[in-house]
C-alpha cells in the first residue's frame, strides 16, 4: 500500500464518501465488511504517522471525556421554536392572520415537512468543517455537545460531502465561510428497536422510547458512549451565515443543504396553496408510521425566506410557520395483569396485559413493562390505571401509573421466583438487571430459539412460522434447531394445521414442499448467518459477521479461547465468556455434531487476492470527458475487466462517474443525483483497495 499523505487524505475521502452513501443516503455501494477494511487501513496510517491526522478522519469522531459539565454556547441567532396548530381550522386561521399583516403572503408557496419529535441541534461550520455545536438550550444559550455530535455518522465533518465537487460543484464557490445549521437529532423506530433487542439478549436495561434515549444519548459525558446509540439527524434551517450565498427559499435551501451532504427529509414537498398544504399534512395523519421515526406532525412553512422573517416573531414562535399536531398516541385504560414473556435466552421480560383500547385505529392490549426494575422505580401496580402510548412500529410502551385514580384495591407485583413456562427457578446474574430461567430444555426457550434460528437475519427460513414450529415441537419432530435438517415431508405434513392441509389439496403437498425447498436453500447460508441463528447471548448479526471474517470456520470458532475472542472489535468480555460458554456445553456440542452429520458446517470463501478479480461487480459506470491518459474505450475495458459495468447514460443507478477534462451534460445530470465521482486516479486507486480488500 502507497504511504503517502496524499493516499491517505485520499482514503479518508473516500470513507467519508461511503459513510455518506451508508448513513445519509441509505443506498450504500460497500459491504460493512469492506467498509471496516477501509477503515483498518486508514487507522494502520494513522498509527504510523500521527502528525497527518486530521479533523474529518472517521476516526476523529469519537473524542475523550468531557471532565465535568458541559460548557455554554451563546447562538448566534435565537433558536426559535413553533406555535402549534390542531386541525385544519386552526391552520387556515393562522394563514388569514398572517395575510392580514402582509399581503405577499396571499401569494406565497409553502413547504411542508415533519415535525420530528427528536432534539433540536445547532451545527457550526467554518470555513467548510464542523467545529462545534450545541443543544438548543433556552434558545439563546445552548450546551456545547461537539463532541457528542462528531459521533453521529449523518453529521458531516466537512462540507460539500462529496469530493472533488460532485453534488455541490456549482455551490463550491458561495459556501459561507460560518455557516450555522439547525437539525432534529433522533434514532429511527428500526434502530430502536434493535438496539433494544440487542441489549435484552445481553441481559441489559432496554430503553423506553426513542425520543428520551437520543436526549439522553446526547448528554453523555463520554462520546463512546454517544457513539454506541444509533443517532442520526435530519437538518432543516440556516440559522446563521457570514459570506457566501443562500438560497431565499425553504424548499431551495432543503435542496442546497442535501447537495452539501446534509440529510434532510425526503418527505418534504412544496405547494402552491395554504389548501394543498393542509391536506398534504392530514394525509400524513394516517400514514406517519412509513416515516419511520415519531413526528408529532407536520410544519407548514412560508416559503420565501425574506418573507418569512419579515414577518417576525410573537414571543419564541415565527410567524411564519405553524406546527400542524397529529392526534395524540397516549391514552390511559386499566392494567389488569402483568405477564411474563421468556426469551430465547432465558430472560423473562414483564408485559402489560391492557384492557383493550383504541389509539389511532389500532387496539392496543398488551405493551412492554422493559423489565423488572421499571416495574418497581414507577411503583406500577396491578389494578392501576396507566398512560401507555403507542408510537409508529415500536411497540406500544406504558408510561406510569395514574397514582391519583387508585381505589387501594390496587396490588403490587412480585418478581416471580420459578420460570412462568417450566416452572424452574429463576436467577439473576452479577451486574445485571434480568432474571432468567436456567433451564435449557425450557420449552418456550426452545420455542424462542428455533424461532431465532429461522428467522430472517438468520438462517431466513420462509414458511417456518411459529405455529409450525410449536406443532413441530409438541410433535417431538424437533427438540433442538439441527432437527429442522431433518424433517421429512410426513412430519411437516402432520404439523400443518386442519386447513393448511386442506389447501394442500390444490396443489398437493405445496406447502409442504415450499418448506422442505426453504430449508434446503437456507444450506447455503453465510458462516456469519450461520453463527447469528446459533442464538449466543449477546453474538447479533455485527458481532456474527467480525467472528465468521475473523474466524473463517465453525471449527476455529468453536476452538477459540475467552482471550482470542475478546481481540475481536465489538466483542466484549461478557460476550466471549458466553461464547466460550456456549462452546463448552456438551447439550450444544450434540448439537453441533447433529448439525456436522446433516452438512451444515458453513465456512467462508476468501476472495482471491489477484489482480482482475471482479471486484466491481453490480456497480455501473459512466465515463465522461477527456481522461488524462487512458482513452474512453481503455476506461471502459479497464472498469470491465474488475467486473463493471460501464453505460452511456447516467442515472439514479449509476455508481460513478468517471470524469475527464471538458465534460458534457453526464457530468451536470451526475451532480444532480448525486452520483459520486472518480477522476482516472481515484479510478485506480479505488480498484487497487478493492483488490486488497
Ligand atoms: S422549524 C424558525 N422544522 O419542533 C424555525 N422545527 O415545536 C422553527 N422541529 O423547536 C423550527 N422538526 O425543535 C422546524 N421540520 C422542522 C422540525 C422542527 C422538528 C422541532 C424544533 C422546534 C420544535 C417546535
Amino acid at each position: 500500500m502507497e504511504n503517502t499523505i496524499e493516499h491517505y487524505i485520499k482514503l479518508i475521502e473516500e470513507i467519508n464518501l461511503h459513510n455518506y452513501r451508508y448513513h445519509v443516503l441509505d443506498d450504500p455501494l460497500i459491504s460493512d465488511i469492506e467498509y471496516d477494511t477501509l477503515l483498518r487501513q486508514l487507522r494502520a496510517i494513522e498509527g504510523q504517522h500521527a502528525d497527518w491526522i486530521r479533523p474529518d478522519s472517521p476516526t476523529q469522531r469519537v473524542g475523550s471525556v468531557i471532565s465535568d459539565k458541559f460548557t455554554k454556547l451563546a447562538h448566534p441567532n435565537p433558536i426559535l421554536s413553533l406555535a402549534n396548530a390542531f386541525g385544519r381550522d386552526d391552520a387556515y386561521s393562522w394563514f388569514e392572520r398572517v395575510k392580514k399583516m402582509d399581503e405577499r403572503v396571499a401569494k406565497t408557496s409553502f413547504v411542508v415537512e415533519p415535525k420530528i419529535d427528536g432534539l433540536s441541534v445547532v451545527l457550526h461550520y467554518q470555513k467548510n468543517v464542523f467545529i462545534q455545536g450545541a443543544t438548543r438550550g433556552d434558545g439563546e444559550i445552548g450546551e456545547d455537545i461537539t463532541e457528542n455530535l462528531r459521533t453521529i455518522n449523518a453529521i458531516p465533518m466537512k462540507i460539500p460531502v462529496l469530493a472533488n465537487g460532485s453534488g455541490a460543484k456549482n455551490l463550491l464557490a458561495s459556501i459561507p465561510e460560518t455557516l450555522v445549521v439547525r437539525g432534529e437529532v433522533f434514532i429511527n423506530n428500526k434502530d430502536f428497536e434493535k438496539m433494544n433487542k440487542q441489549l435484552e439478549e445481553k441481559g441489559e436495561k432496554t430503553y423506553q422510547n426513542p425520543r428520551n434515549t437520543a436526549a439522553g444519548s446526547l448528554r453523555q459525558l463520554d462520546p463512546a458512549i454517544t457513539a454506541k446509540r444509533p443517532l442520526t439527524i435530519l437538518c432543516y434551517q440556516i440559522v446563521h451565515h457570514v459570506g457566501g450565498e443562500i438560497p431565499q427559499t425553504q424548499w431551495e435551501l432543503l435542496q442546497w443543504l442535501k447537495a452539501l451532504g446534509f440529510p434532510v427529509s425526503d418527505a418534504a414537498q412544496k405547494f402552491g396553496t395554504i389548501d394543498q398544504a393542509i391536506s398534504f399534512t392530514e394525509s400524513w395523519e394516517n400514514g406517519r408510521d412509513k416515516l419511520g421515526y415519531e413526528a408529532d406532525g407536520m410544519v407548514i412553512k412560508i416559503d420565501d425566506q425574506n418573507l418569512f422573517n419579515d414577518l417576525g416573531f410573537v414571543g419564541k414562535d415565527p410567524r411564519g410557520a405553524i406546527a400542524f399536531k397529529f392526534p395524540g398516541r397516549e391514552v390511559t385504560t386499566r392494567l389488569n395483569g402483568i405477564g411474563v414473556a421468556v426469551g430465547r435466552t432465558g430472560v423473562l421480560t414483564p408485559y402489560a396485559e391492557l384492557q383493550a383500547v383504541e389509539i389511532n385505529g389500532v387496539i392496543v392490549e398488551r405493551a412492554t413493562l422493559h423489565n423488572f426494575d421499571f416495574i418497581r422505580d414507577k411503583d406500577i401496580r396491578v389494578g392501576d390505571r396507566v398512560l401507555i402510548k403507542r408510537a409508529g412500529e415500536v411497540i406500544p410502551y406504558v408510561i406510569g401509573p395514574v397514582v391519583d385514580l387508585r381505589n387501594g384495591s390496587e396490588k403490587t407485583f412480585e418478581i416471580p421466583t420459578v420460570c412462568p413456562e417450566c416452572g424452574q427457578q429463576v436467577e439473576q446474574f452479577e451486574g445485571e438487571v434480568a432474571w432468567y430461567c436456567i433451564n435449557l430444555s425450557c420449552p418456550a426457550q426452545i420455542l424462542r430459539t428455533i424461532e431465532h434460528f429461522v428467522s430472517k437475519g438468520a438462517m431466513d427460513i420462509n414458511g417456518m412460522g411459529i405455529k409450525i414450529v410449536e406443532k413441530l415441537i409438541e410433535n417431538d419432530s424437533i427438540k433442538d434447531i439441527s432437527d429442522i435438517y431433518t424433517l421429512n415431508r410426513a412430519e411437516i405434513m402432520s404439523a400443518l394445521t386442519k386447513r393448511d392441509r386442506k389447501t394442500e389439496n390444490e396443489p398437493p403437498g405445496k406447502i409442504a414442499e415450499n418448506l422442505i425447498n426453504a430449508i434446503d436453500a437456507s444450506r447455503k447460508q453465510p458462516l456469519s448467518r450461520f453463527i447469528t441463528a446459533l442464538g449466543i447471548k449477546g453474538v447479533g448479526e455485527v458481532a456474527a459477521k467480525d467472528l465468521a471474517e475473523h474466524f473463517g470456520s465453525m471449527d476455529g470458532l468453536a476452538a477459540a479461547s475467552a482471550a482470542e475472542l475478546q481481540n475481536i472489535e465489538g466483542v466484549g468480555p461478557n460476550t466471549a465468556t458466553a461464547i466460550v460458554d456456549w462452546f463448552d456445553l456438551e447439550r450444544n456440542q450434540i448439537v453441533l455434531k447433529k448439525f456436522q452429520a446433516a452438512g451444515l458446517w458453513p465456512v467462508v470463501v476468501r476472495k482471491e487476492q489477484k489482480e482482475g478479480v471482479a471486484v466491481f461487480a453490480g456497480l455501473t459506470f459512466v465515463v465522461t470527458g477527456t481522461l488524462p491518459t487512458l482513452s474512453r474505450d481503455q476506461a471502459k475495458e479497464l472498469i470491465e475487466s474488475v467486473g463493471g459495468k460501464v453505460t452511456d447514460s447516467v442515472s439514479a443507478k449509476t455508481s460513478y462517474l468517471v470524469l475527464g477534462e471538458n465534460p458534457g451534460s453526464k457530468y451536470d445530470k451526475a451532480v444532480k443525483l448525486n452520483v459520486p465521482i472518480l477522476s482516472e486516479e481515484t479510478l485506480n486507486d479505488l480498484i487497487k483497495m478493492k483488490n486488497q480488500g
